[in-house]
């Protein structure tokens, strides 16, 4: 698959795992797609800990609620410091999304799925500072998102998206196209 084809392919992907583990030089290929990532001033504030020990994915399942990927043979944690870059600048968030989309595409590339989860992870219940404690991360480290790894079970879903001329143009805003889509209930 060329990497345009790779970027339309790849989905998020939450139903259950194949039991077959992932084995380390794919993992050692999607990490190092992740680092590979550009940053802001090339800060590199994105760390990655790969877990695939079946008895520390059962520790972090148990601090999973509600679950999620209960079946992922492994599991990317995703760890960023908010270092500036200049001055009051930081493009920490910026750094571990490009981090994360390189991993996602590599992931699809070698024919797992996953998932980006960080919304469920660092919401209020903070379940992604338990997961760091489980993991010894020190302090000055936040564990953002997690992204199980895989081969998928069932059959992905693919979400609606808006259309290209709603979200797209050249050369200039264009108003009328989105007041047509409003138009049309679309
Ligand atoms: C910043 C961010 C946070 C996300 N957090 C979650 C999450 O907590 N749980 C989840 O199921 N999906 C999460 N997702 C995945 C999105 O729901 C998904 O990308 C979106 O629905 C579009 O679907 P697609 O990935 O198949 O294109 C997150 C995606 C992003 C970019």
């Amino acid at each position: 698959m060329s990497i345009i084809e790779i970027i339309k392919n790849r989905h998020s992907y939450r139903g259950t795992y194949k039991d077959d583990k992932v084995p380390k030089e794919d993992l050692v290929t999607i990490m190092e797609a992740g680092l590979a990532a550009p940053s802001g001033c090339n800060m590199q504030t994105t760390s990655l800990i790969c877990v695939d020990d079946p008895d520390v994915l059962s520790k972090i399942r148990t601090v999973i609620d509600p679950p999620i990927a209960e079946t992922a043979p492994a599991m990317i944690c995703v760890l960023t410091q908010r270092i500036n870059a200049y001055r009051d600048k930081c493009f920490a968030v910026q750094d571990y999304s490009a981090a994360i989309e390189n991993m996602l595409l590599a992931i699809e590339e070698l024919g797992y799925s996953s998932c980006w989860y960080e919304g469920h992870i660092t919401d209020d219940d903070r379940i992604g500072d338990k997961i760091a404690g489980l993991l010894n991360v020190p302090e000055g480290y936040d564990l953002v998102c997690v992204l199980p790894v895989g081969i998928a079970e069932d059959e992905i879903t693919v979400p609606k998206k808006k259309s290209f001329d709603e979200r797209a143009w050249f050369n200039s805003f264009n108003r009328n196209v989105l007041e047509n889509h409003r138009g049309n209930g679309t």
